[in-house]
């Protein structure tokens, strides 16, 4: 069965992205100003304002009330223009983990923020390396025009070195902070000004003044500020990068453009362009190579993230999948491929950030949560009875912080390895051993350190252990790709250590980047990898 044009033209509506960014560069109020413009939310602040989103976006695990954090992730949907618009949310903040980076995997682009008076960031660095991975389209927003600014071209230049991306600026600032006047579009060729901006509304007067309109340059933007514009402009159409859609769309150039999320500056314009130049879902490579057209064919869908113990009283589980085609219809039975099992899914809603909803269909580009008795895990494939698509699994993602983890009482051994391997599972931590040891003494690595609270407090509250957490001070793990190595042969630096995975993949753990270019030249034709697939 082929997709009806209904079907079709649905799936063309999905433009299904993750905004990543730096703590504090304004990834939330950019949301909120998104979710304004879509007409989802009245007011800023209403949805994911900061004082309620924490615990409005989820009560599900105690240690999210006790700290006001979010620990998971959920989906916003909205429309705009003819779009139907997902915002995957991708925890930040302390509660980054692993989660954030599958998220990532579930996205058809990405907004990256950039506050302007920063430039690129430690954590933008880290989001955007995963997203540089999946080819994904990025576009940029330099973000707080209204406060002091690095230079222009320099913000690029950070950019472009600190990240390896092209960029080509779609619109330009004209001052920033007191002097911040608006921007110039490069493709309109007229410069907009702002006025009546309020904070927490979508109000706004924009002006558009066409660049011979000397009488509105003089009210509006002044002398001096034109000419440095035009100066600016000269240097930039001789050398910056060309506007390419194949190249944006490949996430080898990234479109720039300037504003204030929170003065409500340049924020509408970015989202009209942004979604003309995203596309809607394109194929998903599945593991025998074939690239599954998301337009013909029927429903399918990935899992990328588990979330345990959404409520405490059924221990259950959510199963987050992300529909890569067709259309999902509640009526119809689907398929586990991984175990083969053909059913209903159960309670499939959309998560919200402040409610659930149940879905009887949603289509490729959609995300939806589905009650999960255990049988689901990450990265396993989901599509109609008739078919068997495997879609390529999500990558392990490389940890950064690591501890030796203890138990205290050494009789509840069963449970505390039961729980660990289970917790490890579900994708929240990764566990390792040392060579020779057994599993009361495992390591575990974690992507972001919350996540080392998490398993403590999980360890305890579910299965009744108490553990002693070790920080260990390695920072940089690499699995060794080489089959058949002799793990005993290897020589490294001083700080190394050798331990091996769940299933037994050799390993390396850094406590310097220097140590792993070391290791890599005293042991030739020695492959090692950052990620590694499931
Ligand atoms: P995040 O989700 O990326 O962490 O950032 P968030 O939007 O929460 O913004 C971080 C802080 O930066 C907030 O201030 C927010 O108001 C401010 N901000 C965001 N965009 C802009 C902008 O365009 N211009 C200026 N000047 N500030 C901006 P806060 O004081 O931490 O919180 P709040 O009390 O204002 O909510």
């Amino acid at each position: 069965m082929s997709n009806t044009k209904e079907t079709i033209s649905e799936i063309n509506k999905r433009r299904t992205f993750a905004i990543i960014s730096h703590p504090d560069a304004g990834k939330t109020t950019l949301t909120e100003k998104f979710l304004l413009y879509g007409g989802a939310i009245n007011q800023a602040g209403s949805v994911k304002g900061k004082a309620t989103a924490k615990h409005a976006v989820s009560d599900w695990m105690e240690i999210e009330k006790q700290r006001g954090i979010s620990v998971t992730s959920s989906v916003l949907q909205f429309n705009y223009e003819d779009c139907c618009i997902n915002i995957l949310d991708t925890p930040g903040h302390q509660d980054f983990s692993e989660d954030t980076y599958r998220t990532l995997m579930a996205a058809d682009s990405a907004v990256m923020v950039i506050d302007a008076s920063k430039g690129v960031e430690a954590q933008t660095r880290k989001l955007f390396k995963v997203c540089a991975m999946s080819h994904i389209p990025i576009f940029t927003f330099i973000n707080k025009l209204d406060r002091d600014a690095m230079d222009t071209f320099d913000l690029l230049d950070d950019i472009e070195n600190n990240l390896g991306i092209a960029t080509c600026p779609m619109n330009w600032p004209i001052g920033s902070g007191k002097n911040f006047k608006g921007i110039y579009d490069r493709r309109e060729g007229h410069i907009v000004t702002f006025s009546e901006t309020q904070k927490g509304t979508k109000e706004g007067k924009e002006t558009f003044i066409s660049l011979d309109d000397k009488a509105g340059i003089d009210s509006m933007v002044g002398q001096d500020a034109f000419e440095k514009l035009q100066s600016e402009i000269e240097l930039l159409d001789g050398a910056g990068a060309e506007y390419d859609l194949e190249k944006v769309r490949a996430g080898e150039l990234t479109p720039v453009f300037f504003g204030s999320a929170l003065q409500n500056f340049g924020v509408e314009l970015f989202l009209h362009h942004f979604l003309k130049m995203a596309t809607p879902p394109t194929g998903r490579t599945s593991s025998d190579g074939e690239v599954i057209d998301p337009m013909e064919r029927d429903f399918s869908a990935f899992v990328f993230k588990i979330q345990a113990n959404m409520n405490k009283a059924h221990r259950d589980r959510v199963a987050f999948m992300r529909i890569c085609s067709g259309r999902y219809d509640a009526n119809n039975e689907v398929k586990h491929v991984q175990s083969g099992k053909v059913m209903r899914l159960s309670q499939p809603q959309q998560l919200m950030a402040d409610e659930r909803k149940i879905l009887s269909e949603a289509y490729a580009g959609d995300i939806m949560g589905v009650f999960d008795p255990g049988i689901f895990s990450i990265g396993d494939t989901v599509c109609m009875p008739k078919d068997n698509i495997v879609y390529e699994g999500i990558p392990t993602f490389a940890p950064e912080h690591f501890a030796r983890v203890r138990q205290v009482d050494t009789m509840k051994r069963k449970q505390f390895v039961k729980g660990i391997t289970q917790i490890a599972q579900e994708g929240a931590i990764q566990i390792f051993q040392e060579y020779n040891t057994g599993l009361e003494e495992i390591i575990v690595g974690v992507v972001g350190v919350l996540q080392f609270d998490v398993l403590k407090f999980r360890l305890q509250s579910e299965y009744n252990v108490d553990i002693i957490l070790e920080n260990l001070p390695y920072e940089y793990i690499r699995w060794v790709d080489n089959e058949d190595i002799d793990m005993s042969s290897l020589v490294g630096t001083s700080d190394m250590k050798k331990i091996k995975d769940m299933h037994d993949r050799p390993l390396l753990l850094f406590i310097n980047e220097w140590s792993v270019g070391m290791t890599m030249e005293r042991n030739k034709g020695l492959v090692l990898s950052e990620f590694k697939k499931n």
